[in-house]
């Protein structure tokens, strides 16, 4: 697995960098909630950055899942976000965070922003790992971005190629001959 990586770009270091910065953000943010934070990950991307990011957090925070597919297999986005598995909570009246690992057409931020605010959260923050500005087809963005990347193809820490490399403990780029003529 290893060598299909072109080269890393961000070391489990400098993920835990900012997966402390990030969550004391929010820990300030949301230090005076009247309910518990609910936590959403955005399945199957952000599963790693939300476990690590909500064990930083020191304040009450309830989890629950999401999974919404856009890519299939392709490393291209389909621009049509499909609601895998929905929430098993209420958002009503609750302040909702959500963990995405990448925001890049910002369709699937749209989707679930729509969602989210349209069954009537009481207030919607989102955190991601990455952006890729480059890519956006929306105009949309996250509170708090961790990195902005190019327009390269990452893998690793949740990321996937055609499911594959999400559990390498860091970030790095996929050789182009794995992904080129497939
Ligand atoms: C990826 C990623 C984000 C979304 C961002 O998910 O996890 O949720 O795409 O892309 P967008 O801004 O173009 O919508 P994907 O659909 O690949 O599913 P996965 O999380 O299971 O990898």
């Amino acid at each position: 697995m290893h060598n299909d990586i072109e080269r890393i770009v961000v070391t489990e270091e400098q993920i835990r960098d900012k997966v402390k910065s990030a969550a004391a953000w929010l820990d300030e943010k949301f230090a005076h909630t009247e309910k518990p934070l609910l936590a959403i990950s955005v399945l199957k991307g952000s599963v790693m950055f939300f476990c690590d990011i909500v064990r930083a957090m020191t304040i009450p925070v309830q989890l629950d899942f999401m999974t919404v597919s856009s890519y299939g297999s392709s490393s291209q986005s389909s621009g049509i976000p499909k609601i895998v598995m929905d929430l098993a909570a209420s958002v009503k009246d609750r302040d909702v965070l959500l963990v995405e690992d990448i925001v890049d057409s910002g369709h699937t931020l749209v989707t679930m922003s729509e969602l989210i605010k349209g069954r009537g959260a009481k207030s919607f923050t989102v955190v991601s790992l990455f952006d890729k500005p480059s890519r956006r087809q929306v105009p949309v963005s996250a509170d708090y971005s961790c990195f902005e990347v190019g327009d390269e193809f990452i893998v690793g820490y949740g990321l996937d190629y055609a499911q594959q490399y999400r559990n390498l403990p860091y970030i790095g780029i996929l050789k182009r001959e794995i992904y080129e003529n497939k």
